[in-house]
């Protein structure tokens, strides 16, 4: 393939998406049975399970917890390991009744085994991607069903917590003799412009039935303005026991591009009819249309725009929520990433959710889908090497067959930092895995994840992929050029810095990594030995401007991989609780909660225009009178000045007056005192009192902040991330913040006193949380502390006619709180 793009010199990728809902696929999440421990038969029929309790799907079983040493720290010190079962009885309704059901799950954490009245449906070990069982020969037409469901996932299975059980949704396809088949539509583009767009689409008929069938086939192209810009009318065979390709070609002519700044989507809608008129099946198909193109001199260009990858690497847990996966709580940590100016998003290192995918099609974000964090050779004891040999190629195709419609996915990425990079061979299997993604989508290019940047080399896996990532090699961009001028490279790991919100410990900007208190400081300096700051990336950037962008690791924290603390070596097989309490990571510019660190506003700083200024560290240091503070400004703005009570330190530009921040890692070997052109800094001889930056361009005043020394807090401020939200569905949340204020109504940014949740009215309490990577208050918690200064409760909208959901908090020696939000059924939760 590499050789391909060397003729070509581009590789032109022009595709068109979609993600699919067939008319019978009918929501079967609520009330499932659930049992935590070994069961013996429990998939009879006859077994009572009347005492197991009764859970709402997605469910994760760990996040319960209770944290304990007695789990692996580098998997969140949670429990997820071990045997647990879910049960679910129904009966068919009439309209089901004599029709073909297949039961689907969109993922199972992990080795699921299946079973419906008894009987064996099938297993599947990888925890990460969904399937389908076909339930019609066992089905009771009148009378109870029974469906049961073991997961079993493994101690040393995952470098990061994978949650556990049926953490993604559940689905029945009620459909009839014939229908679109499972994930069976797929819509390309061989060219692409704003005049017309060549598309073709290919169908998948599954005829249950052992005769061959005429069918029509009637389609129409929507656009979201609801018109109906194309309509396509044929005649098909689906034959008897087997799948039909059915394909089709066309122009759509002016189309409306998916693009970042508007994402316009489409939708196929296909219905398939017998001979008789009578309609087999209804699917929904939605779609977006651009123009992906990849270039080695010139970097990416979407729809002809060259657009640098500002990504993150993000796994797949929603902090507080663990991992069972909820469209609010995906949507919000997008909005949260794109507000710190991410364009583009790794799913380290796995096949990501549905509503993930699907949010990043609406929300206008790229998407790199990373299949493999193993391929055969382990990385850990009971890791995905266990089931490679039998299980990657279904996986694989898998992956790309349920993702491929996706307008936002752009690559496919095989592997992350895959031992395979050591060995002599290690080439023929990215090779093999390479021809299995232009096999089932030759839209696109695939990739990987390389850390070991000789190795990868000298094996040729480098050679084997039609786009290079290597992970942490920011200073060799320029010798990858020279050496491979023709190969297109990006960073697809980055930085790796660790800090704890809100936290800065003295003496400052030493680049110790371990304090007593269990937390990193914030000055965004410490990392294990392969990180960097972010500065030292955008510098390799901007020297090598034909690399792709960058994918940091990681947008937010996650359960697990506490780094520095309990574990730093991201190789090391075992427990990683050495430093317990620590059990989650330090990596993101915004903690577990979604609450930012001052990293976030360097990235902003760097990935978006809109004037903002930020400035750290906070300003309560009693004790520390007249002794210096490195103070940095965090700026987009031409020019800052400092302002301590009043008084002006001076302006600095931002570029020309650098920012010393001390580096030091594999590869480099620039000084350690990095003069760096994104931070302002001043050193700050400290007395209490308000400390004020003011940002300039163009001599105008464009932003300001201020952060003041605080006195004892007093009162609580709540804040809700929105003031209304859906009661259609009861699965909308609404995320509420308390931030501890002094009695001036100023920010106590080193606050850590108790608080106290409740949730009463039209909705119920789901989590709370703080941020804290050394907490181990779980979730389900309404008591907590403060972390500097900020406390996150989560509450959930019920299902019904909407109404309001009162939240209060309360805390000792502070004036309680109370919010109200409003839930309404007519306000759609997302799209
Ligand atoms: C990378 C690895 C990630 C994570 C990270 C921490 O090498 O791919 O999964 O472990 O290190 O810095």
């Amino acid at each position: 393939m590499k050789y391909y793009l060397i003729n070509l010199l581009v590789l032109l990728v022009c595709s068109i998406t979609a993600f699919g809902q067939s008319k019978g696929h009918t929501d079967f999440n609520k009330d499932w049975k659930f049992y935590k421990g070994e069961v013996k038969d429990g998939q009879s029929p006859t077994l009572d399970d009347n005492k197991w309790r009764t859970v709402q799907i997605p469910h994760d079983w760990a996040i319960e917890g209770p944290f304990s040493v007695e789990y692996n720290a580098r998997c969140g010190g949670l429990p997820f390991h071990g045997e647990g079962w879910y049960r679910k009885s129904f009966t068919l309704t009439n309209t089901q009744k004599g029709k073909n059901i297949g039961i689907e799950f969109e993922g199972v954490m992990k080795n699921s085994e299946v079973w419906i009245n008894g009987h064996y449906l099938g297993k599947r070990p990888f925890g990460y991607l969904g399937f389908e069982y076909d339930l019609t020969p066992y089905i009771k037409q009148e009378g109870e069903n029974i469906v049961a469901v073991k997961a079993k996932p493994e101690d040393l299975s995952s470098r990061w917590y994978p949650g556990a059980g049926i953490y993604r949704k559940v689905w029945l396809n009620v459909h009839e003799d014939i229908r679109i088949a499972h994930w069976g539509t797929f819509v390309k583009a061989n060219d692409v412009s704003s005049k017309v767009a060549n598309i073709d689409i290919k169908l998948e008929i599954q005829n249950y039935t052992e005769t061959d069938k005429v069918v029509s086939i009637a389609q129409s192209i929507i656009n979201e303005e609801g018109e109906t810009v194309k309509v396509l009318n044929q005649k098909a065979i689906a034959e008897g026991s087997t799948i039909s390709i059915n394909e089709q070609s066309f122009n759509l002519i002016r189309p409306q591009l998916w693009t970042l700044e508007n994402p316009h989507l489409y939708q196929l809608v296909t219905e398939l009819k017998d001979v008789d008129g009578n309609i087999l099946d209804h699917y929904i198909t939605k779609f977006g249309v651009r123009d992906i193109k990849f270039t080695p001199n010139d970097g990416f260009f979407l729809n002809g725009k060259r657009t640098e990858m500002k990504g993150v690497c993000l796994h797949h847990d929603l902090g507080p929520l663990g991992t069972a996966v909820n469209k609010r709580a995906t949507v919000r940590q997008l909005e949260i990433m794109k507000e710190m100016g991410v364009n583009a998003i790794r799913t380290s290192h796995n096949p990501p959710s549905r509503e993930q995918l699907e949010a990043c099609d609406v929300m206008g974000i790229l998407v790199l889908d990373e299949a493999f964090d193993e391929w055969g050779i382990q990385k850990i004891e009971n890791g995905y090497h266990t089931v490679y040999e039998e299980w990657h190629e279904s996986d694989l195709r898998d992956m790309i067959r349920r993702d491929r419609n996706h307008p936002s996915i752009i690559m496919w990425s095989i592997g992350n930092e895959i031992r395979e990079q050591k060995v002599k061979d290690g080439w023929k299997v990215a090779q093999h895995l390479g021809q299995i993604c232009h096999e089932e989508d030759p839209s696109r290019p695939n990739t990987a994840g390389f850390n070991q940047y000789e190795n990868s080399i000298k094996n040729k896996l480098a050679h084997h992929v039609d786009i290079v990532g290597f992970n942490y090699k920011a200073a060799k961009y320029k010798e990858i050029k020279e050496n491979y001028p023709e190969w297109i490279v990006y960073g697809s790991e980055t930085e790796s810095i660790t800090s704890s919100r809100g936290v800065y410990h003295a003496p400052f900007l030493e680049k110790y990594e371990k304090n007593t208190d269990h937390q990193v400081t914030g000055y965004d300096i410490i990392g294990p030995i392969w990180s960097y700051p972010p500065d030292m990336e955008f510098k390799f950037l901007e020297e090598n401007p034909s690399i792709l962008g960058e994918f940091m690791w990681t947008g937010f924290d996650y359960l697990g991989e506490p780094t520095p603390y309990g574990g730093r070596d991201n190789s090391t097989n075992g427990y990683w609780n050495d430093d317990w309490p620590n059990k989650s990571s330090f990596f993101g510019p915004v903690d577990l909660c979604g609450f930012k660190k001052d990293r976030f506003y360097l990235y902003q700083s760097q990935w978006t225009n809109a004037p903002m200024v930020h400035l750290l560290p906070h300003w309560n240091w009693k004790g520390f009178e007249g002794q210096e503070i490195p103070v940095f400004a965090y700026t987009n703005a031409e020019e800052v000045e400092l302002f301590l009570n009043g008084k002006s330190l001076g302006k600095k530009v931002k570029g020309v007056d650098k920012g010393i921040v001390p580096v030091k890692f594999m590869y480099y070997e620039g000084p350690t005192d990095f003069p760096s052109p994104y931070r302002l800094r001043w050193d700050v001889p400290y007395e209490k009192g308000e400390l004020k930056a003011v940002a300039y361009s163009n001599g105008q005043v464009v932003g300001e902040e201020i952060i003041k020394t605080t006195s004892k807090a007093k009162t609580i401020e709540l804040t809700a991330d929105r003031k209304v939200i859906s009661s259609e569905d009861g699965e909308d949340l609404v995320f509420v913040t308390a931030r501890a204020l002094d009695a001036e109504g100023n920010f106590c940014a080193t606050f850590n006193g108790q608080i106290q949740f409740s949730v009463n009215g039209d909705g119920t309490f789901e989590a709370t949380g703080n941020g804290d990577p050394s907490s181990l208050v779980l979730p389900n918690s309404k008591k907590l502390k403060f972390f500097n200064g900020m406390a996150l409760v989560i509450a959930r909208a019920n299902q019904g006619d909407g109404g309001t959901i009162t939240i209060s908090a309360s805390g000792k020696g502070l004036k309680k709180a109370v919010i109200a939000v409003e839930t309404k059924a007519d306000v759609k939760n997302f799209n």
